[in-house]
């Protein structure tokens, strides 16, 4: 990894110190395992699509992914099945409701997009494998490639999910009852739960980020983690419905393809360019962490990241990168 001294850290050092002190939001606890986190973790990382690290904070602070995981096991199962299929099986329209709702398209049944609840479950079923080991080991090692060293489930977090989540098996079975899962439901429950269990901190939050804005080549290790023709499809996907109820505001007002997690995680991709890490664990009243949001929008604005931005003559972060000996 290279190290690197750059104006990019001071600016993130400042956008830290500028937002540590919001002590807004307040932290999930409807799966009691979450209740645990410290409400002052708060991490900021940003890799390049050359592997370049500029961090601040509580970057190396571990958290379940959570709702992050949802676009990468799509990737996944678009690798395994192809679009068409996948397409037959889980829409692509953001709904406006609760990531937990419990809701299908009237007209096909099919979940509304990947990134609700009833869409990620029926995602995780379309994880192939012959069995639940294989299905399990087939998700880590996918992630291992994005992060680029070996994953971890947290098991507390894992049982404490399973045991709590009644909604989730309820979509789960309202899903199998239209014929939109298959019969191994239950195992693909578990798979479900087992995703959203994973650890990472914001500094493999970057690296996730920063291997799709590199077409799906992880840029420290030099190995695929997804095949370049479908990264496109989950970049789309987290900029119409990557931040639960809030996506519409979010792709208009910060117009960065990402997505968020009830951890306080919050992956951003500034395609071509960098992957974006934050982690703070108290959340907005949509399920956003608070000061991933602000900081987010202060990125955004400040360095014209937007991917609707057009003739912009103002400051990128891309002119940071250069050490400020030689700036
Ligand atoms: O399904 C659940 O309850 C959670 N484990 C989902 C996590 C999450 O971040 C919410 N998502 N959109």
């Amino acid at each position: 990894m290279k190290a690197a001294a750059a104006p990019l850290r001071e600016v993130l050092r400042e956008i830290h110190a500028r937002f540590s002190g919001n002590s807004d939001g307040k932290i999930a606890d409807y799966i009691p395992e979450l209740a645990k986190a410290n409400r002052n973790w708060f991490g900021i990382s940003i890799v390049t699509a050359d592997g370049q690290v500029f961090e601040v904070g509580d970057c190396k602070q571990n958290f379940t992914i959570q709702s992050i995981s949802k676009p990468f096991v799509y990737g996944l199962a678009l690798e395994d099945h192809g679009l068409e299929h996948v397409l037959s099986k889980i829409g692509v329209e953001p709904t406006g409701e609760a990531f937990n709702a419990i809701v299908l398209d009237e007209a096909s049944n099919r979940p509304f997009n990947p990134m609700v609840n009833a869409g990620a479950i029926a995602t995780a079923d379309l994880v192939k494998g012959k069995d639940f080991p294989e299905r399990v080991t087939r998700l880590l090692s996918m992630f291992s490639k994005y992060c680029g060293r070996d994953v971890y489930i947290d098991n507390s977090v894992f049982m404490s999910e399973r045991m709590t989540g009644h909604r989730n098996r309820a979509i789960g079975h309202l899903m199998l009852n239209f014929g939109m899962v298959g019969e191994r439901i239950e195992d693909s429950l578990e798979l479900y739960f087992q995703q959203c269990s994973m650890l990472v901190s914001s500094h493999d939050l970057a690296i996730m980020g920063a291997t799709l804005a590199n077409g799906g080549v992880n840029p420290i290790t030099g190995q695929r983690a997804i095949e370049q023709r479908y990264v496109k499809y989950l970049l789309s996907i987290m900029l119409s419905c990557g931040m639960y109820d809030y996506a519409g505001e979010w792709a208009y007002r910060v117009g960065i393809p990402s997505k968020s997690g009830v951890g306080g995680g919050i992956v951003g991709v500034i395609p071509g360019q960098f992957g974006i890490g934050i982690f703070s664990p108290p959340l907005d009243a949509k399920g956003n962490s608070v000061r991933g949001v602000l900081a987010c929008r202060e990125l955004s604005e400040r360095f014209g990241l937007h991917a609707f931005e057009s003739g912009y003559t103002g400051q990128r972060l891309s002119d940071l990168l250069t050490p400020a000996r030689r700036s």
